[in-house]
């Protein structure tokens, strides 16, 4: 048997997947699993898919790899994965890739990368987004580490990513942590985007009375515009779905608390470290925690009563449009914000990302895929270093069409007691970054007067404290 040209070990869902895709594209895939059941059931399931090499022992499945070694690890982030790269790294020499397929918070991976250079070896923390189904037919790759490995790793990853136009949704994101961070980011906009389509629901749902097949057909038709997407498009079919015991709408059965595995609270967590305002991701991710604050809920709803207007909406299609205008302007706030995050963290880790070409490896393969990217992917091809996605000239009108919608909307829900925190926080960001002065002014006085932390003037440069317990005379700080 050949030497294997790639090795994937940890054989749970997404790691068979990705060695089937590796396989199919004509790759030798050597593979192996801690319990070698996984990898028996592999090659008994699987076994005539492509060419693979089963291993029962770490040692054999490090043997079977030709040199330099290129090694994906899929297993739980954390404890698992060092568990499985200090496994690994005796067995290995100088010039072997380690790729951490995982979902791996990026300071881990910049701990490891760093690690395993000092041996010699390459570390690639990549994220690998579209589930299990985009792992078999074609995920957006976004692969970090040293340029040196992606230039061997690289074609293999492009070969087995997702195609959108013939161009592969792979590319190579940045050094060290950064493949793992543009994950995390893509993830946080993940929150927001399912928040954001959540609210869309709710507000159909209690404004218009509708039946969840109802509102099913409601967002197929805008799967056929500017928000078609596969989370779109998900939703209409889980809407319509109906649940084969009870007969009822399937989404009507579902115990509302949602769950997080921790990427979204990773990204809103590093937006405030770089003190940048990701509302909407924040805002989703927050929504979460409360829907599953199981005592907060249960004492809140027995005694805060609504005392809200009666949700009348007279007119369902215009209802319905600016429902769908403000869903559009939200979502541009989210990835705007979420862009906005990259850079930051490309700036202050040195990482020099290009987010025109992580825009467009999402536009395939990723959960977060839709038509829209194409229009940042355009906008970034218009200015690398635009400041804002939203001040992109494409961007201001698309949003500046939907807000009379948007305010609408927000003001409705708000006067009818309907919760909509992504909305709501993505047109204050909307309205916070466009103003020509902010109430910032106010906190800065109040910082002052209580704690003398100083001050900046409008009109003349200088840090300032007034003597706010003496004779009130300012100074120069
Ligand atoms: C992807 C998904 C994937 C996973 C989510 C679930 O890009 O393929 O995002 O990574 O399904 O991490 O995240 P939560 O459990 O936090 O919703």
């Amino acid at each position: 048997m050949s030497a294997a040209q790639i090795g994937v070990t940890g054989l749970a869902v997404m790691g068979r997947n990705l060695a089937r895709n590796l396989a199919r594209h004509g790759y030798t895939v050597a593979v192996h699993n801690r319990t070698n059941a996984k990898t028996a059931s592999l090659i008994a399931d699987h076994g005539d898919e492509g060419t693979f090499v089963p291993s029962e022992s770490v040692e054999e499945f490090v043997a079977s790899l030709e040199r330099p070694r290129k090694i994906i690890v899929m297993v739980k982030a954390g404890a698992p994965t060092d568990a499985v790269i200090d496994e690994l790294v005796p067995l290995l020499d100088s010039g072997d890739i380690v790729i951490d397929a995982g979902n791996a918070h990026f300071p881990d991976t910049i701990r490891r990368e760093a690690a395993l250079k000092a041996k010699g070896l390459h570390f690639v923390g990549s994220g690998v987004s579209g589930g299990e189904e985009g792992a078999l037919n074609g995920p957006s790759i976004m692969p970090g580490g040293s340029r040196e490995s992606y230039q061997v790793l690289g074609p293999i990853l492009e070969d087995i990513s997702a195609k959108v136009d013939g161009v592969p949704c792979c590319t190579y994101v940045g050094p060290d942590g950064a493949g793992h961070f543009v994950k995390m980011v893509h993830n946080g906009i993940e929150y927001a985007d399912m928040q954001l389509i959540a609210e869309a629901y709710d507000l159909l749902k209690q404004g218009l009375g509708a039946s969840a097949a109802e509102i099913a057909e409601i967002f197929k038709s805008w799967n056929e515009g500017d928000l078609e997407s596969f989370l779109i498009e998900i939703t209409a079919d889980v809407l319509a779905h109906v649940d084969a015991e009870t007969g009822q709408a399937f989404v009507d059965i579902v115990l509302d608390r949602a769950e997080q595995k921790g990427t979204g609270r990773w990204t809103v967590q590093n937006g405030l470290d770089l003190g940048v305002p990701i509302t909407g991701i924040a805002e989703a991710t927050f929504a979460r925690a409360l829907s599953g604050s199981v005592p907060q809920r249960a004492a809140a709803v027995t005694t805060l009563p609504a005392l809200a207007e009666d949700f009348r909406i007279t007119d369902r299609d215009a209802f319905i449009e600016d429902v769908r205008l403000a869903l559009y302007a939200s979502k541009v706030v989210a990835y705007s914000q979420g862009f906005d995050q990259i850079a930051a963290a490309s700036a202050e880790n040195g990482w020099d990302i290009d987010r025109g070409a992580m825009a467009r490896i999402w536009r395939g393969g990723c959960i977060i895929r839709a038509r829209f990217l194409n229009r940042i992917t355009e906008a970034y091809e218009r200015a690398a270093d635009l400041p804002l996605l939203l001040s992109d000239e494409y961007f201001t009108g698309a949003v500046a069409n939907g807000v009379p919608a948007w305010r609408r909307v927000v003001s409705q829900a708000a006067l009818a007691g309907v919760p909509t925190p992504a909305f709501s926080s993505s047109l204050a960001y909307y309205d916070g970054v466009r103003a020509e002065r902010l109430p910032a002014a106010l906190i800065q006085a109040q910082r002052d007067f209580f704690g003398a932390h100083t001050y900046h003037r409008t009109d003349k440069d200088g840090v300032f404290h007034t003597e706010w317990s003496g004779d009130r005379s300012e100074q120069s700080a």
